[in-house]
């Protein structure tokens, strides 16, 4: 079915090969046993979240939510093949790399940190406008890959975020929710997520916030108390200890 397997990643929960399937590039996420369950808890919590990246991916095709496409999904094998986007790069590694460009002062590059802040805001609105909630909303669950009409061809265009578009992966831990409540921890988590990875660029978050809430429905407002709400329990978590 897919001939020569290559290593691409390991993670914490998943073995991620790359390979061809039907002649196109393809990504193969496994799920790997975790010893320390029992394993009918582990292969229904596996099950679980391979269905769930699934139908994520499918939702998000009709909310306009890039994804990569899927191909296939082997439940025996713990697998799910999906198409693998061979020129990309993380937001994590894309804001890192140009973090240090800005601080050796070129004010293209916090234009383009700007950019990329907007185009996170407008997608996890769109998600969540589809009740669909990511579930671990990381810069290393956002690829940004060329656009279908630019041809990358120098390291220079990478930095243009005009040629570049978001993808949403690795939803896992995604559900269906139309509360107000799960899309203000969604919110938080990403807000974590950014004070752990990207503490030298704290107004991160404040913009993909700005964008997030930009020409959005009605319950907006909502949505940001309950986030309020959610980060007001978790701070009085933290100093409790
Ligand atoms: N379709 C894809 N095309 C290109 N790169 C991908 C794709 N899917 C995943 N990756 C790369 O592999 C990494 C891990 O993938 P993913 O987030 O789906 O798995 P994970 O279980 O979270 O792994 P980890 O524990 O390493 O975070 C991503 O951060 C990204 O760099
Ligand atoms: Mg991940």
């Amino acid at each position: 079915m897919c001939e020569e397997l290559k290593i691409l990643k390991q993670g914490a929960e998943a073995r991620l090969f790359i390979c061809q399937y039907l002649g196109q590039p393809t990504l193969i996420k496994e799920r790997f046993k975790k010893n320390y369950r029992h394993p009918d808890l582990d292969t229904s919590i596996t099950k679980e979240r391979i269905k769930n990246e699934a139908r994520a991916i499918v939702r998000c095709k009709t909310a306009g939510v890039k994804t990569p496409t899927l191909y296939l999904v082997d439940f025996e094998r713990r697998r799910i093949y999906m198409q693998h986007f061979v020129q990309s790069v993380t937001i994590k590694d894309f804001i890192i790399n140009i973090f240090n460009k800005v601080e050796n002062g070129s004010g293209d590059n916090a234009n383009s940190l700007d950019e990329v802040a907007k185009m996170i805001g407008q997608t996890v609105r769109k998600l969540h406008e589809n009740n669909i909630i990511h579930g671990d909303l990381t810069t290393s669950n956002m690829l940004l890959v060329p656009k279908l009409s630019v041809n990358i061809d120098q390291d220079s265009k990478w930095l243009n975020v005009e040629n570049l578009e978001l993808v949403m992966i690795d939803f896992g831990l995604s559900s269906f929710d139309s509360s107000t409540e799960d899309k203000g921890v969604d919110l938080y988590v990403l807000e974590r997520a950014l004070i752990s990875t990207h503490n030298d660029y704290p107004e991160l978050f404040g913009k993909i916030l700005d964008a997030y809430k930009a020409f959005s429905k009605s319950n907006i407002k909502e949505i940001i108390s309950k986030f309020e709400e959610v980060r007001a329990r978790g701070r009085k978590r933290t100093m409790v200890g």
